[in-house]
């Protein structure tokens, strides 16, 4: 077991609660919520780390109290009116039956929120001061404003003790309302509001106090908070340690939850949800200096991915109680597997933000790596044992292969994988070459070890062919070869490299390379930097308007700054449309996708990506001699029902992952987990 384990362990008073243990997930806001509640989704997905051992989980992240921080944008929780309350009171007995214990995050977002959703209102803030990120010039809230939203809180309040909820928190965290009120670089406030540190303080004191009135005075609640907001115009470190002992000191507060920096525009969001580009618990020495001066319970969460940071963190006094958010994303059973002495078998987030970036297209919360979160209703997490026995082959040992070897072994079926080069990852292993993304590995090494302990039989370095495949008299084949890069279908498209090609190779590219980005994925801006790094000059040209156009909000933003400071040029709105050679040098002819207007460039170096396209050899060689002619019969799939095919004479064939169609590594465990838990 690791190193100080059992300081994980100890139970946690916080008033009269009492936790099991200091493991917890901060609130966070999914996507889940359906009109406005909690349903049946939202609280599986909660109720998995429960049963996995975690001791406090908080949900509804900025759930809002007011019709004018709407619930909308993000599918959240509005807690605006009783109609929530029965929600809550089957969410905490779903919880709170595994031992855990449920607490809800409230809000009001002030600016930090959209007025053309849901009821139309215009944002409210402290003072008409815009927010780069979210985009909306606020009205200025009258004092009538501001004791309508103290009611609202309190309100809340108390329908979170009438649903049985343990406790709640109020953000004064990434630039909310109250927060906004705390910031000098948002409140330029003459009342009593605003001014000195004390009046900016003082919506927050009458929030605190409404919320202990309307619940009795001992109701757990406690305040989620920046430490220190990394922003010359914001709140400093002294000031965040001032206001967090006011609270606590009184006693408004009976816990702190600590981060570090703020979200008002794209970098600080970023980094306020540090990427695998940031080292482990980059912030929090704010936590433990703020633990420093207050008596009350101290919670952190940022990037904390491994328990023995999470031991430490608890063991040396810095917190007393360590959010694993994002880890439990990745595995919800944690703290289970630990306490089983499975440290091993815990899946590791890898910190690659897939799922906050969703939540930013208006799309769900999903874990890049583990296709069963948020899925709970439909797809496993303990994969149960098979009826029946079958031998399975699967041709490729990317992510897709090593999920369907994972899966069907744990079924109890008999597994041989065949994998063509000497390593297991297939395309992660390119992207994890480039710079900041190498953790991105820690996908396939766990799926790796995982394989090899359920004792599939892997076979490196054999490109699977139907003969192969065949000499092992399959009854189901899955072929998960993946893709190979697309070079494009320009005119001169063998005259350029692709991503993948400089990326696999570690090629130093000397002069001046125009690096094509057709699909606004990493690999471009990834490849960019590698080369830019090595010395190479870079131009990044795409047809999209800006860089990494596809790349999520807390990714990109890191992008745009490592090129940025490594002098890569970025052209938008820009299509290859073909390439020729003249002389030693490239010749690109490009055109404007505005004005449509044709230019060109001349480099030494001329490297695309097109994404790729599936290699599909294999499985077209064996099509016609499959049972089901290599058809996955989709409905039902989709009702999760075992494939009609299987078991019934010859080899059933199915193809999953890129070498279906290229798409991203989520798909490619999802394409395989959905499969194979049915066979
Ligand atoms: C999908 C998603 C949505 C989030 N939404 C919120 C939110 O509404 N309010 C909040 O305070 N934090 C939110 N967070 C931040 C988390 O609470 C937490 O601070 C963050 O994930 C860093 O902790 P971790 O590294 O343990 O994941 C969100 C995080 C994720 C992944
Ligand atoms: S998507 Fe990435 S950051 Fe989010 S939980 Fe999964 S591994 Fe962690």
């Amino acid at each position: 077991m690791i190193a100080n384990a059992e300081a994980l362990f100890r139970p946690l008073r916080i008033g009269k609660l009492t936790v099991r243990n200091r493991v917890m997930s901060t609130s966070h806001a999914p996507g889940y919520g359906k009109d406005g509640k909690p349903q049946e989704r939202y609280q599986l997905y909660h109720a998995e780390k429960a049963k996995g051992g975690i001791g406090l989980t908080m949900f509804g992240g900025s759930s809002s109290v007011s019709p004018d921080s709407p619930a909308a944008p993000w599918n959240q929780v509005s807690v605006a009116d009783d109609s929530v309350i029965p929600y809550f009171q089957q969410f905490a007995e779903r919880v709170q039956s595994h031992g855990a214990k449920l607490m809800i995050q409230l809000t009001h977002m002030g600016r930090r929120t959209r007025w053309d959703t849901e009821h139309w209102l215009p944002t409210i803030s402290a003072s008409a001061r815009r927010e780069p990120a979210s985009r909306s010039i606020p009205r200025e809230m009258e004092e009538e404003d501001i004791a309508r939203v103290i009611a609202d809180f309190a309100a809340a309040a108390r329908r979170c003790k009438e649903g049985g909820l343990d406790g709640c928190e109020v953000s004064a965290a990434h630039g909310h309302l109250l927060d906004q009120f705390w910031s000098p670089s948002v409140n330029h406030r003459t009342d009593g509001y605003g001014g000195s540190l004390q009046n900016r303080m003082r919506f927050g004191f009458e929030i605190f106090e409404a919320m202990r009135e309307a619940t009795g005075g001992d109701y757990p609640i406690g305040i989620r908070m920046s430490g220190d907001e990394l922003f010359a115009e914001g709140l400093s470190q002294e000031d965040c340690i001032t206001i967090a002992s006011e609270h606590a000191k009184r006693g408004l507060v009976d816990f702190i939850n600590v981060l570090g920096g703020q979200a008002r525009d794209h970098l600080a969001h970023a980094i306020s949800l540090p990427n695998m580009s940031f080292p482990v618990a980059p912030f929090l020495h704010l936590a433990s200096a703020i633990k420093r001066e207050v008596e009350v319970p101290i919670f952190h969460a940022q990037r904390v991915t491994d328990l023995a940071t999470a031991a430490r963190a608890v063991a040396e006094g810095h917190v007393d109680m360590v959010a694993m958010t994002r880890a439990h994303i990745a595995d919800p059973h944690l703290v289970r597997k630990l306490q089983a002495g499975r440290e091993d078998d815990i899946r590791q987030c890898v910190g690659a933000g897939y799922c906050i970036d969703r939540i930013y297209t208006g799309a769900d919360a999903l874990c890049i790596q583990n296709a069963a979160t948020g899925r709970e209703a439909t797809m496993p997490h303990v994969i149960a044992k098979s009826d029946q026995k079958f031998r399975v082959v699967v041709v490729g040992g990317g992510p897709a292969g090593l999920e369907a070897a994972r899966v069907s072994a744990e079924r109890g079926h008999e597994v041989v994988l065949f994998e063509k080069t000497a390593a297991l990852g297939g395309q992660i292993n390119i992207a994890a070459k480039a710079g900041w993304r190498e953790a991105l590995s820690g996908i396939p090494r766990w799926l790796a070890a995982q394989v090899q302990k359920l004792g599939v039989d892997v076979r490196l370095n054999i490109a699977a062919n139907a003969e192969t495949v065949l000499a092992e008299k399959p009854d189901i084949v899955i072929v998960a070869a993946g893709g190979a890069a697309n070079p494009g279908f320009e005119p001169g498209s063998d005259l350029v490299l692709t991503t993948a090609e400089v990326l696999r190779s570690g090629m130093n590219l000397t002069g001046s390379v125009m690096l094509y980005d057709g699909m606004g994925q990493h690999n471009a801006s990834s490849c960019a930097e590698f080369l830019a790094t090595r010395g190479a000059l870079v131009e990044l040209i795409t047809p999209d308007r800006m860089a990494a156009e596809e790349v999520g909000t807390t990714n990109q933003p890191v992008h745009l700054r490592e090129m940025t400071k490594l002098g890569v040029i970025i052209t938008p709105n820009l299509d290859l449309l073909e390439v020729k050679r003249e002389n030693n040098r490239l010749v690109a002819v490009l055109k404007n996708t505005m004005t449509l207007a044709e230019e060109e460039r001349i480099a030494d170096h001329i490297v695309v990506d097109f994404g790729t396209l599936p290699v599909d050899e294999t499985y077209f060689a064996l099509k016609s001699q499959s049972s089901n002619h290599g058809q996955t019969d989709i409905p039902s799939l989709i009702a999760g029902l075992r494939q009609p095919h299987v078991g019934r004479g010859g080899f059933a064939l199915y193809r999953i992952g890129d070498a279906a169609a290229g798409r991203n590594i989520h798909a490619a465990i999802y394409d395989a987990l959905r499969l194979c838990k049915d066979f």
